[in-house]
């Protein structure tokens, strides 16, 4: 589990991640992904220059931790079809093969590549 603090100590967002136990090799499925209200719309800037939401830099900072933990290099999401700000942030991180979930219609994967 990840969580990003302001320097006040308030929580602005939280993002967490496991490994899919009915798949193999180790891949690395995130549970949520979460900014604080007060914090939706936070830009911040990579050292590519990029500006990033905060959902977005907490989802590339999980990806990260993947690679690290050596996770295999798809991963995936589920998401509720309503939700279309999680739907938009699959589509700016990169998870945008879509499969349809077979324990919920309600759910739809995004998987994708981990970034190098
Ligand atoms: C899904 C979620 C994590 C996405 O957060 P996010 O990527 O930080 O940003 P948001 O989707 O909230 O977008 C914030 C705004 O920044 C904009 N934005 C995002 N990236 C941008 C960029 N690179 N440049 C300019 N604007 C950008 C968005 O378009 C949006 O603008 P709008 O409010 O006018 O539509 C967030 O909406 C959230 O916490 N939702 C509730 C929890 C949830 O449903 N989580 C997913 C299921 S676990």
């Amino acid at each position: 589990m990840l969580l990003a603090h302001s320097s006040g100590g308030a929580l602005l967002a939280v993002a967490a991640h496991h490994i899919e136990p009915t798949l193999v090799p180790d891949v690395g499925y995130t549970e949520v992904v979460a900014v604080a209200l007060s914090a939706r719309g936070t830009l911040l800037a990579l050292p590519s220059g990029d500006r990033v939401s905060l959902g977005q830099f907490m989802l590339l900072t999980v990806f990260r931790q993947m690679r690290e933990l050596g996770r295999h290099c798809r991963t995936f999401v589920r998401v509720d079809r309503r939700n279309l700000r999680s739907l938009a942030l699959c589509d700016r991180v990169g998870l945008r093969h879509v499969v349809d979930d077979p324990s919920d219609p309600t759910l739809v994967q995004r998987w994708g590549t981990l970034p190098e």
